[in-house]
């Protein structure tokens, strides 16, 4: 039997991960992963995390198992962080499921199980493993334009008119914030027009949100997630932990399946636990707990809150400086967009071959499409890669 495997294609992201790992140079610098790093090249456990771990430790008398869906007290602390009020939370089902991919996967699985002939619209670009997931579902991907490489900027005219190219029925993948590759973002009035085109054609929206808290803030982040919710009939969304919380091996997230029509909700929630206890029954529990008492617990809160927000001004004051010394070295105002995109990620607008020469010649690694985790900077790194860019001729 095993003769008939087929070898499977690395993940890029992951393969870059380990060869970094394997490059004996001591200056090398890791861009790759999105994963967050202090100045000092560590991805910590949040001061928050690290006590609600202590307390769990001490209270927790039982290992025994929690539900399909997980602990419905991680739901409500997880609808009500990333949608407020913007819908009843009775038309919200919701299932914590291993991670933000395993939310991922199980929406694409729920899109299928609705609508075997629903096409998933992604922009182009997206995180890979979102092609690669549909891909071996055996759904249809249809890509809309999103990236505008001569502004680095989201090309808005194109989404939408590639938009109009879906059915009604077809599912439109969107990034809730702080976009993975790109770190380009629709503003909110591009918003509002993605929502009623969709409206207009029958589309369904799916929400991937895995940065909330890195891009402009918690609430800020969010405002695009709610502003869909709220205005169209159904959509599904997609939450990460993983980076927010900082609880990556963890695997922390939650899909929702939100319906206006409360009556709904009931089948949707059935839906999600028939789908998890298929794919792996119950779902990890310690970060969905540990999220929980942080979420629950005011102080614990406002401790998160304000480390987050630590994170977020780290990586904006990284962009700034970087966009910074690349106007300082070239006189032009060209890498500007590094200090206007959001999130981890950039894409720097360069050729594999480029990115090859950085790796080759300088031990930076960004993934191949010349997407850089900013957070993978800090104050010593970031005028080596502003020589190297220009070094280069980027
Ligand atoms: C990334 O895009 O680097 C992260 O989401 C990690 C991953 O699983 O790819």
């Amino acid at each position: 039997m095993f003769e008939n495997l087929k070898a499977q294609p690395a993940d890029k992201i992951l393969a870059l991960m380990q060869a970094f790992r394997e490059d004996p140079r001591d200056d090398k610098i890791d861009l790759g992963v999105g994963v967050y790093k202090t100045a000092l090249g560590v991805t910590p456990v949040m001061r928050a995390i690290k006590t609600a771990e202590h307390q769990l430790w001490e209270q927790q008398t039982t290992k025994a198992y929690v539900g399909l869906v997980g602990d419905p007290a991680f739901s409500d602390a997880m609808i009500n962080l990333i949608l407020s009020d913007a819908v009843p939370r009775e038309t919200v089902g919701a299932a914590a499921t291993p991670g933000g991919t395993g939310a991922v996967r199980q929406a694409f699985e729920l899109i299928r199980m609705a609508n075997p002939d629903a096409r998933v619209f992604v922009s182009d670009p997206t995180w890979p493993n979102h092609i690669s997931i549909l891909n071996y579902l055996g759904m249809e991907t249809v890509t809309y334009r999103y990236f505008d490489s001569e502004t680095r900027g989201v090309d808005f005219n194109g989404m939408i008119e590639d938009l109009k190219g879906a059915r009604a029925g077809d599912v439109v993948l969107l990034h809730g914030c702080c976009h993975n590759p790109t770190g380009a973002n629709l503003n909110l009035v591009e918003w509002q027009a993605v929502i009623d085109l969709m409206n207009e054609r029958g589309l369904i929206p799916m929400i991937d949100i895995a940065y909330q808290g890195f891009g402009d803030g918690l609430e800020a982040d969010a405002a695009a997630t709610r502003l869909v919710a709220s205005s169209v009939p159904e959509c599904l969304i997609a939450a990460s932990c993983s980076k927010n919380f900082g609880v990556y091996r963890e695997r922390t997230g939650l899909l929702m399946a939100v319906s206006q029509d409360a009556s709904q909700r009931a089948l949707n929630q059935g839906t999600l636990a028939f789908l998890n206890r298929q794919n792996f029954s119950f779902p990890p529990d310690h970060g969905a707990r540990l999220v929980t008492m942080i979420l629950n617990d005011d102080a614990l809160r406002a401790d998160w809150a304000a480390e987050l927000e630590e994170v977020r001004l780290s990586m904006l004051g990284l962009r700034q400086s970087l966009a910074d010394e690349l106007q300082r070295l070239t006189g032009s105002d060209r890498f500007g967009f590094l200090a206007q995109h959001r999130g981890m990620f950039s894409r720097l607008g360069t050729t594999p071959e480029m990115v090859e020469k950085l790796r080759a010649e300088h031990g930076i690694y960004m993934v191949g499409d010349s997407r850089m985790n900013i957070a993978g900077l800090n104050a010593q790194t970031v005028p080596i890669l502003a020589k190297a860019i220009v070094d280069a001729g980027i």
